[in-house]
Formats: structure tokens, sequence, C-alpha cells
């Protein structure tokens, strides 16, 4: 296996996999609110081929398989301990048409034109070589192919940028420029997915409420362990009580919740 993203993948292979597959069910309490605007935008029909990049605990990977019912999905993804989780829900849920590979999307050997469609929830942000990486995609894609995934906003629209702002001294630290916000800006998404060779290239922005936990101090300790807050704030003193305070105002129904945006980002081979 041929891996570039090698510090990804020994992040995703380490403490960040092992949180994201251990805690599978709060992730996509977090992320799944965006779930249906992804699966319209790659127009999924019952007979497409499809790749999920970056697919982690594949739960986006088993929705595509469902809308696929007679064709077949394929999840890639660096984490091992995320590909056995997505393994297992999918054997759990008894989908058949899903299959997931170890792998850097950057360079896998992806069959050409394998796909009629690709899709990513938050999966395609941390490429070392994104102009490659999207090249790679677009390869795997047939002719017309579709490319829909989902980027992180920036942090000032989102109730995640007040929590941090309330909570640390330097908000913007907290997730950092590269990773999880290196397509937060259109511009840039345009210019990087044209450079691969896309056409028809859009950004939408979409809304979901993310919830984070059952109340703030539950939350707070989620949210505390999440990589880049760990990373980046891991060290501060008094972290933990610090979110719980910025969270308590989004305590609602039995939940925190945050209202969050991100890109949805179409384009076409
Ligand atoms: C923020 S998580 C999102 C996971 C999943 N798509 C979801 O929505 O729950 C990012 C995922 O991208 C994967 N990833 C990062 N860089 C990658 C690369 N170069 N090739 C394949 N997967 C990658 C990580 O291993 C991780 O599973």
């Amino acid at each position: 296996m041929r891996i570039v993203n090698t510090g990804q993948a020994e992040a995703w292979n380490g403490y960040e996999g092992e949180h994201w597959a251990g805690h599978h069910d709060r992730y996509d309490a977090v992320n799944s609110g965006f779930n249906d605007a992804l699966l319209e935008a790659a127009a999924i029909g019952p007979r497409d081929r499809v790749l999920d990049v970056g697919c982690g605990n594949g739960q986006v990977t088993r929705l595509a398989a469902r809308r696929a019912a007679s064709g077949e999905v394929l999840g890639v993804d660096l984490s091992a301990p995320m590909l056995a989780r997505a393994r297992s829900l999918a054997e759990r849920e008894d989908v058949r048409n899903a299959a997931f590979e170890q792998g850097d999307a950057q360079v896998h050997p992806f069959p050409d034109g394998g796909f009629d469609a690709a899709v990513s929830r938050f999966g395609v942000m941390f490429f070392a070589d994104p102009v490659a990486a999207f090249g790679n995609v677009r390869r795997a894609l047939r002719d017309g192919g579709r490319l829909a995934f989902l980027s992180m906003t920036g942090l000032a629209e989102n109730d995640l940028g007040a929590v941090f702002a309330a909570a640390a001294p330097r908000p913007e630290a907290v997730v950092g420029h590269g990773g999880p916000l290196s397509l937060s800006d259109p511009g840039d998404v345009q210019e990087i997915l044209e450079g691969a060779g896309f056409r028809d290239v859009t950004c939408r922005r979409v809304e979901a409420e993310q919830v984070w936990g059952r109340d703030a101090r539950d939350a707070a300790e989620f949210l505390a362990a999440w990589g880049p807050v760990r990373h980046n704030l891991g060290q501060a003193d008094g972290i933990g009580a610090a979110l719980a305070d910025a969270l308590r105002p989004f305590e609602r129904d039995g939940a925190v919740r945050l209202r969050s945006t991100a890109w949805l980002v179409r384009a076409r081979r």
C-alpha cells in the first residue's frame, strides 16, 4: 500500500482514529445532519458505483449503499481502526453492497473511470497535495461522473467558533489552519478542483444542528478529547470547565445543540 500522507496516516491509525472508531455514534450525532444534503447532491441512482473518500466509520458509505441498492459502494480510508468499525457496522446492518479498503486517496490505485459518483463527508480536507489527490479521485470517475463533498466553513460562522472564543484565548488556533479548515475558502476549493481537472464546480453553504452531548459537561468532555482540541489546547489549565461553561447556553431539549454550517461542494469529471 502506497501512503504519501504519512503524518495523517499516523494520526488516523493512532489516537485520532481510535477516538473516532470508539465514539462512532457520537461523531455521527455531530455530523449526520448534513447527510441528506450530501447524498441528494451526489444524485446516487440505484445502479451507481459510488466511492466514499475518507469514509471513516462508514455511515455515509452505508447510506449511499442503500441508495445504490443494485450498485456498489467502496469506502476508502487511511485508518485501520475506523475501517474495522465500518466493516462491523455494515455487517451488523446487513449492508452487503458496501466494501472497504485501506489506502491513501491521494495515490490509491482506483480503477480508471470505475465510479459514477464520489462523495465525502469531511474526509477530503487532509491532503498534502490536494490538486494531486482530487486529480486521483477525478481519474476514478467516469466521464461526466459526479463529485459531492462536505468541508468545514470558517469557525466564526459556527456556534463552535463562539464556544472556542469563550473558552480559549486564541480560538482560531484551536483547529489550526491546515487540516480541517484547509477547504474553508470557496475560492481555494474552486482553484484546487479546477486545477485537478474538474468542471462545473459549485460551493453552497448548508446548515445543520450538531448534537455534541447530553449536557454541557458531557459535551465538554467529548469536545476536549476531539483531536484538534486535545492537540492544541490539551495542556491548558481548566479547559474542560471552560468548555462546559461555554457550552451551557446551547443546552436544549436534553442535548447540547450547536448550529453548524458546511460547504457542500459539487463538481463533474
Ligand atoms: C473528519 S474524519 C471523517 C470521517 C467520515 N467521512 C465521517 O464523516 O464520519 C476524516 C477521515 O478522512 C480520512 N483521511 C484523511 N486523509 C486521508 C487520505 N489521504 N486518504 C484516505 N482517507 C483519509 C481519515 O482517516 C478520517 O477517517
